[in-house]
């Protein structure tokens, strides 16, 4: 494998010349880090940030969670995709394609291959807050596709679209895949797609991909996998905690529990604690109380319905031209455009 790679090295010298990364997180994040966690986790029913999920060992786990049997949601979409990517670009045309959250973009590949099918010229905006991926799949994605020119931002949604330049192309289409959205409640929703319509031109395309709301077995399982690899994703953000914030959480005195709330149309993810305990997390000055029973809600993932998104979505001035979905209507994209 090593051989293979020093055989490429050439190439990568010439993919170099293709390949940008702007670094815009800075030691303002450092300074008023863990305000969301003090906040948190002294508030009567007590949170984590599921952004905490994401650091090397988690990004890991959820990589293994998109590839497991229950986890219908990466390879559903990723159908999509594949089955709708030239539709989507011949309704687009040329466009520069930003990506937030981009990660490993393995679902990114099934657009560019439409893109790059249709003879158009690729340029690829990935944004995520992991340096260490985005150069990864960058370098992956331009030995892969010859004429592709990537300019990444290693920053925040924020940082990020309040600095786009104009585009290499005269329109772009910004992707948000995953259903990262679920992640939000309502109101950080609004908040994010106002950020969205903000930072884009009119005629520019959000290609937005929602799972949607269907049996609760199917559901449930998806979020208690029987491998217990989403139960060590969650248990892992204690893990981080400790590392951050210098903590003693013992990871072995809580349990992973995740149900689907159907009044809100959210899958719920806990951390139960198992006996009471106090726990210390000394960079942040903090001690917590937990109570045998006590739950930690760390991750609100929702459900949606694909025509209520798509009224959403245009009362926000979005546009939607196209929605795409499975045989099994069990994900959803929304391509929209702004008006
Ligand atoms: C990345 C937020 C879309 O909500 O399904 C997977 C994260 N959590 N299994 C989701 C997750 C547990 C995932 N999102």
């Amino acid at each position: 494998m090593s051989t293979f790679f020093q055989e490429q090295n050439p190439n990568e010298a010439l993919n170099n010349h293709r390949l940008q990364l702007e670094y815009l997180l800075d030691n303002n994040i450092a300074e008023d880090d863990g305000k969301d966690i003090i906040e948190g986790l002294t508030q009567e029913c007590k949170t984590i940030s599921p952004r905490y999920f994401y650091d090397h060992e988690g990004s890991q786990l959820f990589e293994k969670i998109c590839e497991l049997p229950e986890y219908y949601p990466t390879r559903t979409e990723a159908s999509i995709l594949k089955k709708s990517g030239q539709e989507i670009a011949k309704i687009t045309g040329k466009v520069e394609i930003v990506e937030l959250g981009s990660g490993s973009a393995t679902k990114t590949q099934l657009l560019l291959d439409a893109y790059q099918n249709l003879d158009y010229p690729l340029y690829y905006t990935p944004i995520d807050v992991s340096g260490g991926i985005l150069q990864e799949s960058a370098n992956s994605l331009l030995t892969k596709y010859p004429t592709l020119k990537i300019t990444g931002k290693v920053a925040t949604y924020q940082q990020a679209l309040s600095k786009l330049s104009y585009s290499a192309l005269s329109q772009r289409i910004c992707l948000f895949l995953g259903s990262t959205i679920g992640n939000f409640n309502p109101s950080e929703c609004d908040r994010f797609i106002e950020l969205i319509t903000n930072s884009l031109s009119v005629g520019d395309y959000f290609l937005l991909g929602v799972d949607l709301q269907k049996s609760i077995p199917v559901l449930e399982a998806a979020y208690n996998d029987s491998q217990g690899i989403t139960s060590a994703f969650n248990l892992n953000i204690l893990q981080h905690l400790n590392w951050r914030f210098d903590g003693d959480f013992d990871l072995s005195l809580f349990e992973h529990h995740a149900i689907y709330n159907q009044s809100e149309n959210q899958i719920e993810m806990y951390l139960i604690c198992q006996s009471s305990h106090n726990v210390k997390l000394a960079a942040l000055d903090l001690i917590i109380e937990f109570k045998e029973g006590e739950k930690i809600l760390t991750e609100i993932s929702r459900k949606f319905n694909l025509q209520e998104k798509s009224v959403y979505l245009a009362s926000k001035g979005l546009k939607v031209n196209a929605t795409y979905t499975d045989n099994k209507h069990w994900f959803g994209l929304l391509l929209c455009q702004k008006i």
